[in-house]
């Protein structure tokens, strides 16, 4: 019987996650079936249940299911524990592996395909909900000169810096706190992108910027974008490569190989216009 994996959501039609790694999977040579969950809303530990006791290997979650993955899990990594959020599992018995390889997915993108370091940077991370905090370890781990989490709630700002504080130079700030500040490299990990809204970052933000990041997808030139566009960043991206890099973690996490994301890159990138 070829090894299950899924991706377990609602709604779920939506996801890459499928054709993801159908390719990692071709690519590298590997037996595997990998198909898609929708679990009712308050129906993942019923579903998770099932696909374990059929046999299935490991999931990859989306929303709105990554908060219970990680209380679900029997093992979970200390990224999932300071997110909370876990967006892979691995099942080996009684065991549940969790792990959350968004941000270290992001960083790798940023890194390696982007080709834009961001130690010794002066990074800014718009957002302190979910995808915010995963990204908070990796990015403190590449050393930054400085890492700025701005956010409209600012308490949610305030402890996230302080969750951060013993791993690097992290400080909150409000967005009008911001104004007449520059950034190497500057993350949108708000949700406004998805309806259509800009966070209120000031556009001098952006004035030595060398890379803008949209960590949604497939939305072409966000109002983050343009905005970031049109007061001087060098360059900009949105997260097609942080998508494809959290599968390629989790893809060798499961099966101990790792495949290369060019082609998945291509395969999915929507263009910036
Ligand atoms: P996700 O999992 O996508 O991070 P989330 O945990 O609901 O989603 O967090 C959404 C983030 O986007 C929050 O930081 C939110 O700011 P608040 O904490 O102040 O609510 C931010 N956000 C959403 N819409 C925004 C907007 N129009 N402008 C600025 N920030 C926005």
């Amino acid at each position: 019987m070829q090894d299950h994996y899924a991706v377990i959501g609602n709604p779920i039609a939506q996801s890459k996650s499928p054709l993801i790694h159908a390719m990692y999977a071709q690519a590298t040579g590997q037996d595997m079936m990998y198909t898609k969950i929708e679990a009712a809303l308050d129906g993942f530990k019923a579903e998770v249940d099932a696909f374990r006791a059929a046999g299935g290997k490991g999931l990859n979650i989306t929303a709105p299911f990554k908060l219970d993955a990680a209380v679900y899990a029997t093992e979970a990594s200390p990224r999932v524990k300071l997110s909370g959020a876990a967006n892979a599992m691995k099942f080996d018995g009684d065991q549940v592996w969790a792990e959350n390889f968004d941000g270290v997915g992001l960083v790798h993108d940023v890194v390696h395909n982007l080709g834009v370091l961001l130690k010794g940077q002066r990074v800014l991370l718009l957002g302190a909900g979910g995808a915010a905090r995963g990204a908070l370890l990796p990015f403190l781990a590449q050393e930054p000169r400085e890492l700025v989490i701005a956010n409209r709630t600012l308490p949610k700002a305030h402890d996230l810096a302080s969750i951060g504080a013993q791993q690097g130079r992290v400080r909150s700030s409000s967005y009008a706190e911001l104004a007449g500040l520059n950034f190497d490299v500057v993350f949108n990990a708000t949700s406004a992108s998805l309806f259509g809204e800009l966070p209120p970052v000031p556009a001098t933000a952006f004035a030595q910027c060398e890379l803008a990041y949209e960590l949604a997808y497939g939305k072409g030139l966000t109002p983050f974008l343009r905005l970031a566009q049109s007061a001087g960043a060098a360059q900009l991206a949105d997260g097609v490569g942080m998508l494809a890099e959290q599968a390629a973690e989790a893809f060798e996490w499961w099966r101990g190989v790792r495949p290369d994301t060019q082609a998945v890159i291509q395969a999915l990138t929507v263009p910036l216009a």
